[in-house]
C-alpha cells in the first residue's frame, strides 16, 4: 500500500518463548519474511533469548528490539538491564512505557522519559507506548490522557531525537482482548497524537514520526487499520507468537 512513512511492524513477544522456542519462531519468520523490503520488521523477544535470536537474524532484514531497559547506565540496580548491554546483542529498538509496565511496575511518564533519553543517548530507537483505559475513553478523557502521556514521556527530546522515536498507540482496552480499535478510532487517536507532537516539537518533524497501532492486531484486521493515513505500522502481541500470524500480518500490509 502507498504510505507517507514506511510501515514498521514489531512483534512484542512479552514473557513468552524459551530460547529453543524463540529460535523456532525466528527461523520461520526468516523463511516467510526474508524477502520483504517494503516494511521494517522488528522482533522483541524476552532478554534471555536476545543473544540467540540476534545471531539468527544477523544477515536478514529482521531487526531486533527489547521490551524494556533501565534508565541507568550501570551500577547497583539489581535485576535491571542497560542500553549498553542491549547493544552488545545488536538490539536496535526498545519498547518503553508499555501499559503492562505502567500498570504492574508503576512506571510513570517521568521514568519513561528518562528511559527514552537514555535509549537515544545509546543510539537505540525507542518505541514509546501510550494509551487510554476503557474507563478513560468512556469518561471522555482520551485526549487528555494521551496528551499527558505523550508530553510527559517525550519531555526534553530534541527534534532529531523525536524524528527517530516511534510512538505506539495502544488503547489498554484493546490489548490482548480480541477487541481491536476500529480503523476510524485508531486514525482519530493517531491524528490527535501527531497534532500534539506538532505542538510540542514542530509540524515538519511531527510528519516524520511513525506511529504504530497496537491492540489485538490480527491478519484479518491489519490491512484496514494500517491503511489509515496516520497509522504507520503495528505493535503486535499475541499474534506475533506464531510464524503464520505475524508473517500474514506483514504480508497483508504490503
Ligand atoms: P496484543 O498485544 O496484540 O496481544 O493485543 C499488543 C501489545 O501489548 O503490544
Amino acid at each position: 500500500m502507498q504510505k507517507e512513512r514506511k510501515l514498521i511492524i514489531a512483534g512484542n513477544w512479552k514473557m513468552n518463548k524459551t530460547v529453543a522456542e524463540a529460535l523456532d519462531l525466528v527461523q520461520g519468520l526468516k523463511r516467510e519474511l526474508g524477502a520483504v523490503k517494503e516494511i521494517d520488521i522488528v522482533v522483541c523477544p524476552p532478554f534471555t533469548a536476545l543473544g540467540e535470536v540476534s545471531k539468527q537474524i544477523l544477515d536478514s532484514n529482521i531487526r531486533l528490539g527489547a521490551q524494556n531497559m533501565s534508565e541507568q547506565n550501570e551500577g547497583a540496580y539489581t535485576g535491571e538491564v542497560s542500553a549498553g548491554m542491549l547493544k552488545e546483542f545488536s538490539v536496535r529498538f526498545v519498547i518503553l512505557g508499555h501499559s503492562e509496565r505502567r500498570q504492574y511496575q508503576n512506571e510513570s511518564d517521568a521514568l519513561v522519559c528518562k528511559k527514552t533519553l537514555a535509549a537515544h543517548a545509546a543510539s537505540l530507537k525507542p518505541i514509546v507506548c501510550v494509551g487510554e483505559t476503557l474507563q478513560e475513553r468512556e469518561g471522555g478523557k482520551m485526549e487528555e490522557v494521551l496528551g499527558q502521556q505523550l508530553r510527559g514521556s517525550l519531555a526534553g527530546l530534541t527534534k532529531e531525537q523525536i524524528a527517530d522515536t516511534i510512538i505506539a498507540y495502544e488503547p489498554v482496552w484493546a490489548i490482548g482482548t480480541g477487541r481491536n480499535a476500529t480503523p476510524q478510532q485508531a486514525q482519530q487517536a493517531h491524528a490527535f497524537l501527531r497534532k500534539t507532537l506538532a505542538e510540542q516539537f514542530d509540524g515538519a518533524v511531527a510528519k516524520r514520526v511513525r506511529i504504530q497501532y497496537g491492540g489485538s492486531v490480527k491478519p484479518g484486521n491489519a490491512r484496514e487499520i494500517m491503511c489509515q493515513p496516520d497509522v504507520d505500522g503495528a505493535l503486535v502481541g499475541g499474534a506475533s507468537l506464531e510464524v503464520r500470524g505475524f508473517s500474514d500480518i506483514v504480508k497483508n500490509s504490503i
